[in-house]
């Protein structure tokens, strides 16, 4: 159980205890970890100083009230700091029990995490097929991937959709374009891309070839066998090249999570349907639309409209959503959805669940658009390759695998021969920190924000890095072993003494114990960088800890209660990078 959760309750009964009137202020007793701060204790109740005065009361009086009443029996102590701070201070026992039970026993399975009991749908990757994938698919694919790890993680009923975009025009275009050949060859996407550019230009060209091309469109849609068939051939080749690049990147997403655009085709006409129920739907110009004023800043002096059906052309993307909208809550029986989409979209997604709602396509479910900003380049312009064009995914991650993998022989080459990898060795090394690197350096950051992407500061072994995380964790791994030989690990359910004189094997283990708030902040807000920086803090942690308190030359009962915290510290990076997708290496 989190320790700001346990607390809480008590925190709360002793504010009312002193002031009635006081807990009844929202967030009054919320607690917060102040690890690192010295002299502030472990843990500090917020909102004291503001309940105060709100009420016009003495601050340090109402807190020093607070603190009597406080009942921390076993488990520490609190004391007023400041204008009216309560800080409470945790003994090395508790610490030392909890640390026993979340990493060795009936809490280990989710490390202390409360566990989540919902259907959380999570969209994410959703590349448009016949294309080759590239660097804008690469953060929807790994923040899901990161999310969907998480809630699972906890307990959640997860079910992952990949939306994405295979039907509409451009499918027509390739269809008719591929009729017209002779002797296509459909097996690899790079085929199918050149393909789709010539049909680019003749359909943009040739007024006969765009009108077939529509018509295509339509018989698509209408289900003939015929096309349907080339239709298939065309999504077969691009999906393969997409799992391609998941499995290299070694998220989860399998061919079963593919629910496309195409999908919903057959319930478009019900989602026209539903609205003119409600009373929403509008024709206007011929078109069939939604207002939505609540938007009408974001379109200044145009008309705030949610485009249903063009005027004498087929569904487009928002009602497409809108039925993906009904198959997630009336047959998924989600009650969580979850779009991780560039955040370019967010006014798309701010009418689809306007929209929605008002259709009455759900209810108290919760929709939430995981925005998200652009990767660039060091010219902070969209990334881009020397010539401008567009950066495809399987070149980016080979590169950095490539370049991991030099910087690990470098490194080996100054290594005494006995202790030198083999070539297959470190390309495994490169392989692994290759990936971690660019996945950290993109989770490591609000999601958000744009970033720069910038290889060389990703593959260093200093500061909030993949290769930093990663080497943490061998280096505890390669301590904690010792801990197993003496089979501490086994007889660890009983906990261990920590000494708090120590302050960094103090730090350490509080540190240890702030997971469950991390990663439910993690899941309350879609935001994997406050993992990232959890696992920082902890590896950081972890360093003061080696450096300021000796090990193995300790006598035997410090010995086994620091190789224990080593444990703990491997299995908690290992465990985190984890879900942040990242594969540790037990040598690197
Ligand atoms: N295929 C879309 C694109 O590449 C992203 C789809 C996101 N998901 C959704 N339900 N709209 O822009």
């Amino acid at each position: 159980m989190s320790i700001l959760k346990l607390l809480h309750p008590r925190v709360l009964a002793a504010i009312k205890a002193a002031s009635p009137a006081a807990a009844e202020i929202p967030y009054v007793a919320s607690c917060e970890f102040t690890t690192g701060k010295s002299g502030f204790g472990d843990i500090q109740v917020k909102g004291i100083l503001s309940a105060a005065k709100r009420l016009k009361l003495n601050p340090q009086e109402l807190a020093a009230q607070v603190t009597e009443n406080l009942d921390l029996e076993g488990i520490g102590r609190a004391t007023v700091d400041g204008p009216g701070f309560i800080n409470i201070h945790l003994t090395g026992t508790w610490v030392g029990e909890r640390i026993g039970r979340v990493f060795f026993g009936e809490e280990k399975t989710r490390l202390g995490a409360d566990e989540v009991k919902s259907r959380v749908v999570v969209d994410y990757s959703s590349p448009n097929l016949a294309k080759e994938m590239h660097v804008g698919h690469l953060r929807s694919t790994i923040i899901g991937d990161a999310l969907v790890r998480a809630l699972e993680f906890v307990g959640a009923d997860v079910v992952r959709q990949n939306h994405v975009g295979d039907w509409g025009t451009q499918f027509g275009m390739l269809i008719a374009h591929v009729s017209d050949q002779t002797d296509v060859n459909l097996e690899e996407l790079t085929d199918l891309e050149q393909l789709y550019v010539q049909a680019k230009v003749r359909f943009d060209e040739d007024k006969e070839f765009a009108d077939r091309a529509r018509e295509y469109v339509v018989r698509l849609q209408s289900g003939e066998p015929e096309i349907i068939q080339k239709w298939k051939q065309i999504l077969d080749v691009s999906l393969r090249h997409a799992q391609r690049i998941y499995d290299t990147l070694g998220v989860l997403l399998t061919p079963e999570d593919v629910c496309g655009e195409s999908f919903y085709n057959d319930d478009l006409p019900n989602v026209v349907t539903e609205l003119e129920k409600a009373g929403i739907l509008v024709v206007d110009q011929g078109a069939k639309v939604v207002y939505t004023p609540a938007f009408q800043k974001d379109f200044g002096k145009g008309k705030p409209i949610f485009m249903v059906q063009k005027d004498g052309d087929g569904f487009g993307y928002a009602a497409t959503d809108l039925a993906a909208i009904r198959h997630r809550i009336g047959t998924l029986k989600a009650q969580r959805i979850l779009y991780v989409v560039d955040k370019r979209q967010s006014l798309h997604f701010r009418q689809l669940f306007d929209v929605a709602k008002r259709g009455h396509f759900f209810g108290d479910q919760d929709l939430f658009h995981v925005a998200f900003g652009t990767m660039q380049g060091k010219d902070k312009k969209p990334f881009k390759t020397r010539s401008g064009g567009t950066v495809k995914l399987a070149e980016l991650i080979q590169s950095a695998q490539q370049r991991a993998f030099e910087l690990a022989k470098e490194k080996n080459d100054k290594r005494k021969p006995e202790d030198r990898f083999t070539d297959a060795q470190l390309k495994e090394i490169g392989d692994a920190v290759g990936v971690g690197a660019i996945k950290y350096a993109d989770l490591s950051k609000h999601r958000d924000k744009d970033y720069v992407f910038d290889l060389e500061s990703m593959l260093q072994f200093e500061g909030n890095t993949a290769p930093y995380l990663m080497y943490a964790y061998t280096r505890a791994r390669s301590v904690a072993r010792n801990a197993e030989i003496l089979g501490g690990e086994q007889n660890g359910l009983d906990g261990i003494k920590l000494d708090f004189d120590h302050t960094a094997e103090h730090a350490l283990g509080v540190t240890l114990l702030q997971f469950p708030d991390e990663l439910a902040t993690v899941i309350a807000t879609a935001c994997p960088h406050h993992l990232c920086g959890y696992l920082y803090k902890v590896a950081q942690a972890y360093t003061r800890f080696y450096e300021a308190c000796p090990i193995l030359k300790s006598e035997e009962e410090v010995k086994r209660k620091r190789l224990k915290l080593c444990a703990a510290t491997a299995h908690m990076l290992k465990t985190g990078l984890g879900l942040l997708g990242i594969r540790v290496l037990e040598v690197m």
